[in-house]
C-alpha cells in the first residue's frame, strides 16, 4: 500500500515512525515531513495547508490512505478534497472539524447533548463583553472561538486584566479573526487530563491515557505552550473514573454525533476537568495530541495501519487494539524565547549518540548540508519506556543530556506527578 501522512511535527513522526512498521505499507510519504521523519518516510515539499498541492499528489501517486495530522489543513476541508478525489482519508471532514475549529460550535452540541461541561456564554460585540466582565465571576475564562494554535485561551485574575485581553482579541486583533466571536466560560477547579479517542459512526474507542505538561516552566509556571511533554499511561485515571468517563462522555458524544449527522471518523482529542463533582470537556480536539502521540503511539502493539483502514470502513468495532504494560515518557526540547519569539537554524549535536531504545522524535527540525538544525520552537521529543513510570523518566532524561543546542530548554519535571 502507499500512505501519505500530512504534517511535519512530532506527531507526524510519531505517526509515521509507528507506520513504518506496518508489512502491508510499501511506499510511505509524509508532506512535508522533517529531519526525523525522512529516516522513515519520503518526504514530499508540500505544505501541510497546500490543499490542492497534496490533492494533486496523491493522485498522482493513486494513495491508498492519506493520514491527517495538523487541524489546520482539517479546518480548511482537506479530508473533503481528498475524498472527493477519490483518496481515502484518514481525519474529520470540514464539517466535524468545527468540533475544534469553533469554540461555540463545540459549546453548542455538548450542552445539546448533557455532555459535562463549563457553563459558557457568547460575544461578537466587544462593548457588550465589556459590560459582562464578571459574569461568572473570576477568574474570567475569555476564549477565541477560532483556531489561534493553541494560544486562543485567556484566564483573566482580575477586572483590569479581562479588560485588556478583550481589548487585545478583539479591538486589536491579535488572533486575527479567531476572535471575531469570543465565548466566555465558567471557572472550573480539579485535574487536568486528556484522552485520546479513535471515533468512527458506530463506535468510539479510547486511548491509552497521556498527560500533557502544558506550561514552559517547571512546577507548571509560566505561559501556555503546545505542551513541554508527556507521560503515559496518565496517573490522573483509575478505573472507576474511565467508567464515568465512558457513560457520561464518551457514549452522549458518539450518540451525538449519530443524532446531530457528524460523520466523525478519526481521532477526538478529549481535554478533560476531573472536578470534585466529576469530569467535565475543557474542549474537543479533532486530532492525535502533540506531544501526547509521542508517548502513546510507542505504547501500542496493534498495527496502525489496522486501525486507520478499520476506522474509514466504518469497522473500528472489529479490530482489538492493544497495547504493551511499559510506561513511556516524553521530553519536549525546545528552542530559547518559545513559546514566544526563537530563532532557527542552530546546529542539533549529540544526535548519535542516544540509546538504540530511546525514540527521538523530530518536531521542528530541517536538514542542511548533512547537518541537523532547529526549525521550530519545540525541536525534539526525546521518548523513552521503562517498566515504571520512574525507569522511563530515568531513561529519557538520560538520553536529554546527550543532545544539545544552542539555547536548548526544557522541563526537568516531566514524568513526575
Ligand atoms: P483549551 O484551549 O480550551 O484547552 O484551554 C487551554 C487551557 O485553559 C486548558 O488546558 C485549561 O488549563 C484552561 N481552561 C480552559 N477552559 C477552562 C475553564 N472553563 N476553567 C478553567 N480552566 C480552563
Ligand atoms: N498537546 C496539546 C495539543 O495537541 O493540542
Amino acid at each position: 500500500m502507499k500512505v501519505l501522512v500530512v504534517g511535519g511535527g512530532g506527531r507526524e513522526h510519531s505517526i509515521c515512525w509507528k507506520l513504518a512498521k506496518s508489512p502491508r505499507i510499501k511506499d510511505l510519504y509524509c508532506a512535508p515531513g522533517n529531519a526525523g521523519i525522512a529516516e522513515v518516510a519520503q518526504c514530499v515539499e508540500i505544505g501541510a495547508e497546500d490543499i490542492e498541492g497534496i490533492c494533486e499528489f496523491a493522485v498522482a501517486k493513486a494513495i491508498d490512505l492519506a493520514v491527517i495530522g495538523p487541524e489546520v489543513p482539517l479546518a480548511m476541508g482537506i479530508v473533503d478534497k481528498l475524498e472527493a478525489a477519490g483518496i481515502r482519508t484518514f481525519g474529520p471532514n470540514a464539517k466535524c472539524s468545527q468540533l475544534e475549529a469553533s469554540k461555540s460550535f463545540t459549546k453548542a452540541f455538548l450542552e445539546r447533548h448533557h455532555i459535562p461541561t463549563a457553563g459558557y456564554k457568547e460575544f461578537t460585540d466587544k462593548n457588550q463583553l465589556l459590560d459582562a466582565i464578571g459574569i461568572f465571576g473570576f477568574p474570567m475564562v475569555l476564549k477565541a472561538d477560532g483556531l489561534a494554535a493553541g494560544k486562543g485561551v485567556v484566564i483573566a485574575e482580575t477586572e483590569e486584566e479581562a479588560g485588556r485581553s478583550i481589548e487585545e482579541m478583539m479591538g486589536q486583533k491579535v488572533f486575527g479573526s479567531a476572535a471575531d466571536k469570543v465565548v466566555v466560560e465558567e471557572f472550573l477547579t480539579g485535574t487536568e487530563a486528556s484522552m485520546l479517542c479513535f471515533v468512527d459512526e458506530n463506535t468510539i474507542v479510547p486511548m491509552e491515557s497521556a498527560q500533557d505538561y502544558k506550561r514552559i516552566n517547571d512546577g507548571d509556571k509560566g505561559p501556555n505552550t503546545g505542551g513541554m511533554g508527556t507521560y503515559s499511561p496518565s496517573l490522573v485515571f483509575t478505573p472507576e473514573l474511565e467508567e464515568r468517563i465512558h457513560k457520561e462522555i464518551l457514549l452522549p458524544t458518539l450518540k451525538g454525533f449519530q443524532e446531530d449527522g457528524l460523520d466523525f471518523k478519526g481521532v477526538l482529542f478529549i481535554g478533560l476537568m476531573i472536578s470534585e463533582k466529576g469530569p467535565k470537556v475543557i474542549e474537543f480536539n479533532n486530532r492525535f495530541g502533540d506531544p501526547e502521540t509521542q508517548s502513546v503511539l510507542p505504547r501500542m502493539k496493534t498495527d496502525l495501519l489496522d486501525v486507520f483502514m478499520a476506522v474509514t470502513n466504518s469497522r473500528l468495532a472489529d479490530v482489538k487494539i492493544e497495547w504493551k504494560e511499559d510506561k513511556a515518557v516524553c521530553v519536549v526540547l525546545a528552542s530559547d524565547g518559545y513559546p514566544g519569539s526563537y530563532a532557527k537554524g542552530k546546529p542539533i549535536a549529540g544526535l548519535d549518540k542516544t540509546a538504540p531504545d530511546v525514540l527521538v522524535f523530530h518536531a521542528g527540525t530541517k536538514i542542511s548540508n548533512d547537518d541537523v538544525l532547529t526549525w521550530g520552537g519545540r525541536v525534539l521529543g526525546v521518548t523513552a519506556l521503562g517498566k515504571t513510570h520512574e525507569e522511563a523518566r530515568r531513561k529519557a532524561y538520560e538520553n536529554v543530556a546527550k543532545v544539545s543546542f544552542e539555547g536548548m530548554q526544557y522541563r526537568k519535571d516531566i514524568g513526575t506527578v
